[in-house]
């Protein structure tokens, strides 16, 4: 591995993006990254265990961090940096969602998901960029989504832990101006991973727990079904967002947002140009 090699933090590697995202960067032919995959759990780091075999220990580290762990953050930060010197970049990808009409969600899981999706990132942007000194040129890339961007219904809890990860991220732009600070939003729409699965199987439990009524539990359902449907007709692999990823960190295109699916690069156009604000609501009509 080149000593110049860009040390690089992801979260969320199990599985899915992460993984992919992972396995591309310290699979690259020019070894210009050296990547501390972190997944929330060993346990469950099996798949990237197999898929790391040959680059294990060579551009390839696994660490353990739960992003809700502020004292993980910080252990996990200070390790890298004592053994590396420096986190070149960091990619906050860890992520849950959760469907579901809001009256039947408990508080709690709303709690859970704005702990891995909003401060998860926040800390750990923070401690990251905490560590940088006045010469280091850092990128933080965020895993946003659709959702980060059009609220969707039964989804809205998922919705409003990603619209505040792109106003968080935004702000670090204008913030850093001066200083030598990258950031990346990387906004897919369906992808073909663990995700949808285990949400979908949180969400049915949830209406067995509560009284919801039956009109509002067909919808639900309905949707759900379209969703799953349009993950087979139109998502993407996780490998296809890694490549943007691995465009975002390499330089070789450098967009503050990268949406990796163009059918709903055209809902969001349309939603920005619409000052009334329905359109939102057309769109969702028309494409969920
Ligand atoms: N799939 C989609 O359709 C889609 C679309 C747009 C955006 N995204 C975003 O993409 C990102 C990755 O999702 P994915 O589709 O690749 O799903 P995934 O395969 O379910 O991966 C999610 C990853 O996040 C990890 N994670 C969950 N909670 C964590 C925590 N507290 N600390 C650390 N890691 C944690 C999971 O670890 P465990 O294995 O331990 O659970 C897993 O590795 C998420 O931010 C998601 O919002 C997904």
């Amino acid at each position: 591995m080149a000593t110049s090699a860009k040390v690089v933090l992801i979260t969320g590697c199990s599985s899915g993006i992460g993984l992919a995202t992972a396995i591309l960067l310290a699979k690259d032919e020019n070894q210009r990254f050296s990547v501390y995959a972190t997944v929330r759990n060993k346990r469950n780091a099996e798949e990237l265990e197999t898929e790391a075999k040959d680059l294990l220990g060579k551009t390839l580290f696994i660490k353990e961090l739960d992003v809700t762990s502020v004292a993980l953050i910080n252990e996990v930060v200070d390790e890298i940096i004592g053994a590396r010197g420096r986190i070149d970049v960091l990619v906050n990808n860890a992520g849950i969602g959760l469907f579901g009409a809001i009256e039947t969600i408990p508080v709690e899981k709303i709690k859970a998901v704005l702990a891995t999706n909003v401060y998860g990132p926040i800390n750990l942007t923070k401690k990251v960029i905490e560590t940088w000194k006045k010469d280091t040129f850092g990128h933080i890339v965020m895993i946003s989504c659709v959702a980060g961007l059009i609220g969707i219904p039964f989804n809205s809890v998922y919705s409003a832990s990603k619209f505040a990860l792109e106003g968080f991220t935004e702000a670090l732009v204008s913030e850093y101006k001066d200083k030598n600070l990258r950031v990346s939003i990387i906004e897919p729409g369906p992808v073909k991973t663990n995700f949808i699965e285990s949400v979908t199987e949180n969400s049915s439990q949830l209406c067995q727990l509560t009284n919801i009524d039956q009109q509002t539990k067909e919808t639900m359902n309905l949707f759900i079904d379209k969703s799953n449907a349009r993950i087979i007709t139109m998502g993407q692999t996780p490998e296809d967002i890694a490549e943007y990823v691995f465009r975002a960190v390499t330089g070789s295109c450098q967009q503050l947002r990268y949406q990796t699916n163009k059918v709903y690069s055209t809902a969001i156009e349309q939603k920005l140009n619409d000052r009334t604000g329905w359109s939102s609501y057309d769109i969702i009509q028309k494409y969920i």
